[in-house]
Order: structure tokens, then C-alpha cells, then sequence
């Protein structure tokens, strides 16, 4: 088959890594980068370091409104596609890029297919939950990771063309987490001892755009028990600069760039606790055996918090530093996310089911 790829943010690139190398084995893919990431950190970094093939075509589109990024990128899909005229588009999980590219195929009538459908919060207020059931309702191949996320799409009435082939983030962990133990020396660089320290990210819009929300999480940061360590993203950083909120991170917290997926999976093997409002870094602490103190008011990935691994605080420094000092999750962990071969079902799949769609 023909393939065409889009791809834009940073959980993307990690999510097509795994995809990609298992596809390019006997099938075409033309992977479209649509640029709504850009920074070397937040993008080419992801490239090198899982040896991603270069994109065929970036669209260059940046930052911008939710509307003019989305048609942005919608329109210069559009021309791409005319031009490949793939026998399929595949997208992954829920940002303007997943959105824009799943809407320009489906009015060309190429058939979407969606790696990691079937998340939902019941919160549209996200921009993630929009971008989510458009998505599955214009794709005619659904991949979930959870059955929760299959269950989700059935109360939708959306049963056909949908396959629980497990989470292709876990693939990606374990593919490089040997690599990134014995690469990574981000924990000299940063003068961490292993479990001595807290890993944290902010980014996500509900927190970061309201100055109530995040004052409530960089308090909670602050008064952490241990060193925290927060890899910003530049969402967060040029908010908290802008409402001059610096002054409420503590000596203990550590700031710094971004970093790359191997110095990530290094920090998340090696804290004591994780905070987080990333979707993708929950997922992680699990896969890293982490507890896991979620900055949100709900989940998509209720299994976490069922299973008694992660716990979800909202963005209350109370709640927050509660949660941080009581997380003590159960010895042993269900294979929620299925076995790190979520890739190779994908494509099973697509050979199988091919010649029907
Ligand atoms: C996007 C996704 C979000 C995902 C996140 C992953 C949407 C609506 N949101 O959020 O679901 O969790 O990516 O990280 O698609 N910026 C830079 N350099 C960059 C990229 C962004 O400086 O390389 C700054 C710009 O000021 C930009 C802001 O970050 O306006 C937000 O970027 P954007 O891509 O719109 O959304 P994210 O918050 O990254
Ligand atoms: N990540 C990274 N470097 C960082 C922060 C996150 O490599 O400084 C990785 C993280 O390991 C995970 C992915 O980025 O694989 C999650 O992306 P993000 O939190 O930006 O988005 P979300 O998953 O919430 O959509």
C-alpha cells in the first residue's frame, strides 16, 4: 500500500517512530511533517535520535490559532495528497495536525486511518477532545489502545473498522529504554541521584492558559518534597514569563529546555514521582513503574488511575501535594497497554484487512 503520514508535534514524531520502521518493511509511506512543532528540541531531535526517515514534505506551518493552524495545515494536506494520491492517510492521537490531516483526506474520499482513537475525557473544552471525535467519526480504520477506548467509540455507534492493537508509545518505550539508560547522562548533567528527585511537565492549554491554574501548579511544584526537575515546554515558559509568574517557582526546581525521548525515558526511569497534565508522559510512568500525580480534573487513561498508578489532582496545590505524598501504587501492573508489538498488529491488520475496506 501507499501511505501517507501526517505528523506535527513532538508525541507524534515518538508515536510514528515504531510505525514507520514496521511499515517502511513492505509497504510505501510518505511521511508529511506539517511543521506545527519546530523547534530543533521539539521536533528535528526526535528525528535523529529514533532514526525517523525525513519527512518528504514539511509544510512549514508554525504557530497559531486554533483556526488558522488547522486550515493551514487542511489546505496544504490537500495539495500533497492530490499529488500522491496515497490508498490511505494515517494519523496519531489528537492535535490540530491529527484533525487537519484526517479532514483533508476524508473530503478526498482516501480512507483515514487513526492510531489512538477512541480516547475521550468528556471534556470538550479541550482542544484535544474536538480534535479526538472528528477524527474517529472521519476515519474508517480505528487502532485503539485500550479497551476503554473501543467501548468508547461502540457508545459512539462507531463498531466497524475498529481494532485494540494496544499503545505504539509502549513499543517506542521499550525499543529505547536500553539505549537510553546507556546513552542518556542527563542525570550527571543535571547532578540528580536516582530516586532522589521528581520529574515535571506542564503544557497542557487548560493549565497553562489560565493564570489561576498554573500559579495553583507552580506552587505545588515548589513545595515538592524533593528536587524537582521540569523540562518546559515553550508553551509554558513563554506564559509564565508573560504573567510573571517565575517568581513562584522554589530554589528546588530545576528548569530546563526541553530535552530529547532518550534523556526523557532516563528522567522518567530514574525519579521518584512524576507530575505531569501530558497525556503521553502518563503512559510512560506507568511503563516505567513510576507513580504518577496527573495535574488534570480527568483522564483519558482511566487505567493508570484504576489500576492504582497514577492519581489525578486537578490544579490544586493541596490536592497536588496530597497526592505526592500518599501515591504508593500496588506491586505488579496489568499489561493495560498490551506487549510492545502494537507496530506489527498495525500492519498485520492493514494486510489483512486490506482488500475489504
Ligand atoms: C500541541 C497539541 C497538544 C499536545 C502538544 C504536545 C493541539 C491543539 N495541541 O499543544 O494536544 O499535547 O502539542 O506537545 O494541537 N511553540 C514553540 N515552538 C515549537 C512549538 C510550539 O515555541 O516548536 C510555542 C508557540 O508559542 C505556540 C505554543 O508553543 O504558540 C503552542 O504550540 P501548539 O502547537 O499550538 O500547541 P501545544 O501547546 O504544543
Ligand atoms: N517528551 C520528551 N521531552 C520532554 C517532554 C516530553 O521527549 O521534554 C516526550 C515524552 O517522553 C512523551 C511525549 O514527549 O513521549 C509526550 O508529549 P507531550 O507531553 O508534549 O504531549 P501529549 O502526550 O500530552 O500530547
Amino acid at each position: 500500500m501507499k501511505i501517507a503520514t501526517v505528523v506535527g508535534a513532538r508525541p507524534q514524531f515518538i508515536k510514528a517512530a515504531p510505525v514507520s520502521r514496521e511499515l517502511r518493511k513492505r509497504h510505501q509511506e510518505i511521511l508529511i511533517h506539517t511543521g506545527q512543532h519546530y523547534d530543533a528540541n521539539m521536533s528535528d531531535i526526535f528525528f535523529d535520535e529514533l532514526h525517523i526517515p525525513r519527512p518528504d514534505y514539511n509544510l512549514e506551518i508554525g504557530s497559531g490559532s486554533h483556526g488558522r493552524q488547522t486550515g493551514a495545515i487542511l489546505a496544504k494536506v490537500e495539495e500533497v495528497l492530490l499529488e500522491e494520491k496515497p490508498d490511505a492517510l494515517l494519523v496519531y492521537g489528537d492535535t490540530n495536525s491529527t484533525l487537519a490531516g484526517a479532514l483533508a483526506a476524508a473530503k478526498l474520499h482516501i480512507p483515514v486511518m487513526h492510531i489512538e482513537a477512541g480516547l475521550r475525557s468528556f471534556n470538550r473544552n479541550m482542544p484535544e477532545e474536538i480534535n479526538r471525535v472528528l477524527t474517529d467519526h472521519l476515519a474508517r480504520w480505528l487502532f485503539c489502545p485500550t479497551d476503554t477506548a473501543v467501548a468508547n467509540l461502540a457508545s459512539e455507534g462507531i463498531t466497524a473498522g475498529v481494532y485494540q492493537i494496544g499503545d505504539v508509545m509502549y513499543d517506542a518505550f521499550l525499543y529505547n529504554r536500553e539505549l537510553a539508560l546507556a546513552q542518556s547522562s542527563i542525570l550527571d548533567q543535571l547532578n540528580l541521584n536516582p530516586k532522589g528527585f521528581i520529574l515535571c511537565t506542564i503544557h497542557r492549554a487548560e493549565n497553562t492558559d489560565d493564570p489561576q491554574r498554573l500559579g495553583e501548579i507552580l506552587r505545588a511544584v515548589s513545595a515538592a518534597p524533593l528536587p524537582v526537575v521540569l523540562p518546559l515546554h515553550p508553551r509554558t515558559r513563554k506564559i509564565i514569563q508573560e504573567q510573571g509568574l517565575s517568581s513562584l517557582l522554589g530554589s528546588k526546581v530545576q528548569v530546563i529546555d526541553p530535552v530529547g525521548y532518550l534523556d526523557m525515558i532516563a528522567l522518567e526511569s530514574a525519579c521518584r514521582k512524576l507530575m505531569t497534565d501530558s497525556g503521553g508522559v502518563q503512559k510512560e510512568a506507568y511503563f516505567a513503574q513510576v507513580p504518577c500525580i496527573t495535574m488534570r480534573d480527568e483522564t483519558e487513561w482511566v487505567e493508570t488511575v484504576e489500576t492504582g498508578w497514577n492519581t489525578l489532582a486537578g490544579a490544586d496545590s493541596k490536592r497536588i501535594l496530597e497526592a505526592l505524598a500518599s501515591a504508593a501504587p500496588p506491586a505488579g501492573q496489568p499489561p493495560i497497554f498490551g506487549q510492545g508489538d502494537s507496530a506489527r498488529r498495525f500492519v498485520s491488520i492493514i494486510e489483512e484487512n486490506g482488500e475489504r475496506q
